[in-house]
This record gives C-alpha cells, structure tokens and sequence, in this order.
C-alpha cells in the first residue's frame, strides 16, 4: 500500500512531530515549512530529504498530503487548520487548538461538513506516565468519589513570555497557552462536566516588560455533580516548569509535588504515604502525534477525540471570558 503523506508547519516543538513522524510505518515525511529561513534551513539539515518551503498554504493545498500537523503560533491555528479541512486533510495541531469560542465554532463545522477527516490537539500531559498513573488509580477506585482537584502551571520560564512571539502576537493567553493542560487533565480525570467558572488574573509579575497580557490567572471551576475545581496559570513564577496537581477523593488524596508524587491514604498525622513514581514528566512530545497516525491507518478515533479537545476548550474559553469581565461564566460547549 502506498504510504500516507504529511506536512509539518512551525519547526519548534515541530521538529517534535517530525522525530515522531520519521519512523512511523506506513508514513512518509512530505513537507517541512517554517516561514524563518535559518530555523527552516537549521531543522532541514537535521532531517535532510525531506521537501523544506515557507509557504504554509503550498503545505496545505499540497493534493498529495493527507495530514498536517501545526506547530506554528497560536494565531495562525484556526486559519490554518480551516483551510486543511477544507482541503481534506487530517489535522493535528499544538495546543491551545484556536484563540476563542467563534473560531472553535468554525472549526466544528468544519469538521462536520467533512465527518472522514480526524482531528486531536497535542495535550500532552494525558501521555505523562506519571498522570497515566493517577488516571489508572481514579479508574481502580483507589481514590473513592473525587470531590475537589487543583491544578497549577508553573511556568517558570519568564523569558519566553516577555520576549519572542508570546509578546509580539496580537492576543496570547496563558490560559491557553499553559492553562489548557490543567483544565484538561481535569476533564480527563473526572470524566469533565464542568458547568460554571470564575476566574480572576493579574500582571505584576511581568510589569514593566513587553508583554500585554494576564500572566497569572486562578480560576475556580464548578462541576455539574458538585465537585470543585481550581486551576492556576502562572507564568511569571520563581519557581521551576511544574504542574502542581492535587486530587482530592473521598478515600485518597493524591499530590504532585517537586518532591515526587504521593498517595495520602491516612489522615493521621504521620502515617505512611503511598508514592506515586511512575516517571514525571515522563513523556515525549510527539507521542499522541504517533498514536494519531496509527489510528488514521486503522481507521480509529484518535485517544484525544476532537470533541475531548473542544470540550477542553470550552472550559479555557470561559475561564477567559471570567478573568475579562470579573464575573462567574457558564461554560458553553462547543
Ligand atoms: N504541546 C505542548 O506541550 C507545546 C509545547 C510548546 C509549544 N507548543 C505550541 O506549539 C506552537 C509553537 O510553539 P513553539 O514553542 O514551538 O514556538 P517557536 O517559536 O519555538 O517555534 C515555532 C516555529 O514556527 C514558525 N512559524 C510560526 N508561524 C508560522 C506560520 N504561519 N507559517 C510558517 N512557520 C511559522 C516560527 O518561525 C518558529 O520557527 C504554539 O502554538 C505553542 O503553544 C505546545
């Protein structure tokens, strides 16, 4: 059989889709394209033979390609996953999918107009192995009914934000752009039914630099089953990259720390803890990219379903839209 084609778009964490992509049977590597010639020509001559161009739409139109995957900034997601669709390609992009509820809206219909075509978002923390631990124990019962979870990024990564694209772009969120991940891991592990959000934000860590937008944002999230949430986006943190993750259940409570991973199974001050150590982060970036592959092969849905990515969407776009007008939102699905 002939193998499949792909073109990848935007060669930072990019050049992760096509680590993933180079060795995957069936598949071949068709298109490279970054619109920066030294960052095309530098990853191209890490990974020569393969088609290198700055043209994102020659990628795109290209008939013989049958998947994109985006990596490029998060502005140019919507237009560019649109016109795949349009050219009846798989996508796969980099979180966070597109920049509102409008755009995602767009892209749902899209997609339904085009029901053959598959779509997932690189959230990739579902593949941590440390994250697939806990979700395993949630599943086993080991934590009995969750009740209330935390889930805080740091980012801890100042720099990126204050230079780069982060703060030249017309609109960056942390909620997207960190957030996502624990709004996510959230969704996964509760099964997601988050019906209402309040969120506030701040910018003090970053006063004074270039960039224009919240660095900070606490949000807390509602439940339909009554359950709590809350989710932090720090950006601006003294501290090292982390997702500081608490889930509390009626039998266990489990913690991410910087220390390593923990079960509290006892109340009593002192009493053992269980550790949670599968490795953490303890995950590649282009995994879930490999696994969609597979499943366009198989004709599988993909472990991310597109409707788990707008699903996670939905709850950041409304965390945003709390944090702006400084009032609870009910979330509405897209
Ligand atoms: N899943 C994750 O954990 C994860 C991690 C990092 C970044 N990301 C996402 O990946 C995307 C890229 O981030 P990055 O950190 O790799 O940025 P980056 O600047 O390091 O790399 C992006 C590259 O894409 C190129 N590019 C941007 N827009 C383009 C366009 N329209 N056409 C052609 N080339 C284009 C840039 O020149 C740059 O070389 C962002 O959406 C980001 O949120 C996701």
């Amino acid at each position: 059989m002939k193998p499949l084609r792909l073109g990848v778009i935007g060669l930072g964490v990019g050049e992760q889709h096509i680590l993933a992509a180079r060795a995957r049977p069936g598949w071949e590597l068709a298109a490279l394209c970054d619109f920066s010639p030294e960052k095309l020509a530098e990853v191209s001559a890490r990974h020569p033979g393969i088609p290198a161009t700055a043209d994102a739409d020659s990628v795109i139109d290209d008939p013989s390609i049958d998947l994109v995957t985006i990596a490029s900034w998060d502005n140019f997601h919507h237009a560019q996953i649109l016109r795949a669709l349009e050219k009846g390609k798989h996508v796969f992009v980099e979180k966070p999918l597109c920049l509102s509820r409008e755009e995602a809206k767009d892209i749902r219909s899209a997609l339904r107009a085009h029901p053959r075509l598959r779509l997932s978002s690189n959230l990739i923390l579902r593949r941590s192995l440390r994250f697939m631990q806990v979700k395993a124990l949630i599943d086993a019962g080991r934590l009995g009914d969750l009740y209330h979870l935390e889930a805080d990024y740091n980012y801890g990564r100042l720099g990126k934000i204050t230079e780069g694209w982060r703060a030249e772009i017309p609109f960056y969120s942390v909620i997207y752009g960190g957030g996502v991940h624990m709004v996510d891991l959230m969704m996964w592990f509760t099964g997601g039914d988050v019906t209402e959000v309040t969120a506030y934000g701040n910018r003090l860590a970053t006063r004074g630099t270039a960039f224009r937008f919240d660095d900070c944002v606490t949000s807390i999230l509602r439940f339909r089953n009554g359950a709590t949430g809350k989710m932090g986006a720090n950006f601006g943190c003294v501290y090292p990259h982390f997702h500081q993750v608490s889930v509390y259940g009626t039998k266990a409570t489990f913690q991410n720390t910087l220390e390593g991973g923990k079960l509290v199974v006892d109340r009593a001050p002192g009493a053992p803890v269980e550790a949670v150590d599968a490795p953490y982060p303890g995950c590649q970036k282009g995994e879930l990219l490999g696994g969609f592959m597979d499943g366009i092969l198989a004709g599988r849905e993909p472990e991310i379903p597109a409707d788990a990515v707008f699903r996670t969407m939905s709850v950041c776009f409304a965390i945003e839209e709390s944090a702006r007008k400084g009032i609870p939102v009910t979330v509405e699905y897209v």
